[in-house]
């Protein structure tokens, strides 16, 4: 009896494992730098691989000391951006190719850049001449990249939601924007379908909420809000209603197999006191559901399985921007301490074995 106790014992091993936690989870954020009292570019691009689960971020430019930053992390995808100003220039072939040797080939082998966003919602701009050269400054700087020898960065440009047309509700009826349809989006999305890059478009529920839709704009409700009348198709959330709008229009052309990429979404921790629907609870609820939603691959409801590369807006509150809510759509705070809690930090977990 004694003797077999001690055996027992013996044998009785309890093993604690601490791993680090590493979620399925995919999370992309946008690192703008309109402030003036962010950290170093090293310090963030070592807090984001060290301390987070972040391995998707997207830049508004082309910022060296951000790329030589990232130089050598593995694990974390970069997207650069074209500026505005650049896209004219960048329509001409030998622009476009110094433009590329002087920006992105000294990072490319130590850096993992994916896409380079050509400009930032150019038809939101309205401006004719930008708009014209859009699609012929992505040609050009995709000849580039070729000639370069480079195939795995892909061209794109965000948009935002304003290039659908008014009447993109329901879901089902989503169009582009009258004028720009066949003229703007038509070849675009020709561009996207021949090179296999994705539709990139800035939905933001907050923009588009109402006093009675803030729980459905907020992923905040599991109950159907919203009943697509020709597709009899059930919405329980704003995102997913903006995204086949989005697809509806594409799939007008023909191009419902394109890719589509969330380059920005986000919430607003603070705001002016006059604002509804704005502070700490809202924007967690919010970026807290979105990832959790755009990770469990069930898609859309007009696009069930899809997943889309998602990247929140933003990864800091930028205290040069304009209003107190723009202000606020970070987070982090420029210390590195989280605004609120949305699940993306790195946590070691504790496994605890018995073998017996
Ligand atoms: C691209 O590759 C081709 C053939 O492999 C080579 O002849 C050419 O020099 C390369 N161009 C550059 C810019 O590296
Ligand atoms: C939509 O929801 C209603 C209940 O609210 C349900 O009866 C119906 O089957 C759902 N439709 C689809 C297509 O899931
Ligand atoms: C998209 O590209 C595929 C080939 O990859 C082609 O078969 C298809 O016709 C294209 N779609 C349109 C609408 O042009
Ligand atoms: C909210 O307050 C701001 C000033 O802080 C003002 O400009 C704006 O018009 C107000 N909005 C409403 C809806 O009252």
């Amino acid at each position: 009896m004694l003797g077999s106790r001690v055996v027992h014992q013996l044998y009785f091993l309890i093993l604690t494992l601490i791993l680090p936690f590493s979620a399925a989870y995919q999370v992309g954020v946008n690192y703008g730098t309109v402030a003036n009292n962010l950290p170093p570019p090293h310090q963030v691009v070592n807090f984001i691989k060290t301390k987070t689960i972040i391995n998707h971020v997207k830049i508004f430019d082309t910022n060296h000391d951000i790329l030589a930053a990232f130089s050598g992390i593995t694990g974390i995808s970069l997207t650069v951006t074209v500026p505005n100003s650049d896209i004219i220039s960048l329509s001409k072939l030998s622009n476009a190719r110094s433009w590329l040797s002087d920006n992105l080939l000294p990072f490319l082998l130590t850096t993992s850049i994916r896409y380079i966003a050509v400009g930032n919602e150019v038809v939101a701009t309205s401006d004719k001449t930008l708009i014209t050269h859009l699609l012929p400054a992505m040609e050009t700087l995709t000849l580039a990249l070729h000639l370069a020898n480079v195939s795995r960065i892909l061209v794109s440009t965000p948009h935002s939601l304003g290039i659908l047309s008014g009447s993109s509700e329901p879901p089902s009826s989503g169009k582009f924007r009258k004028g720009y349809d066949k003229a703007i989006f038509s070849p675009i999305l020709d561009f996207h379908n021949r090179t296999k890059s994705p539709f990139m478009v800035n939905p933001y529920p907050y923009f588009g909420f109402g006093p009675e839709t803030l729980n459905y704009a907020l992923f905040n409700t599991n109950d159907v809000v919203y009943v697509d009348p020709v597709t009899k198709l059930n919405y329980t959330n704003m995102f997913d209603a903006q995204l086949d709008a989005v697809y509806s229009a594409m799939k007008r052309f023909g191009y419902g197999d394109v890719d589509i990429v969330v380059a920005e979404t986000g919430w607003p921790s603070a705001g002016e006191p006059n604002q509804t629907g704005v502070g700490l609870d809202y924007a967690a609820a919010y970026n807290g559901n979105l990832i959790k939603h755009v990770n469990s691959g069930k898609g859309t409801p007009l696009m069930p399985n899809r997943v889309f590369e998602t990247y929140v807006f933003s990864l800091f509150n930028e205290n040069l921007k304009s209003s107190v809510s723009e202000q606020n759509f970070g987070l982090f705070k420029p210390d590195f301490t989280p605004v609120y809690d949305v699940g993306i930090m790195k946590t070691n977990k504790v496994y605890t074995l018995q073998l017996l």
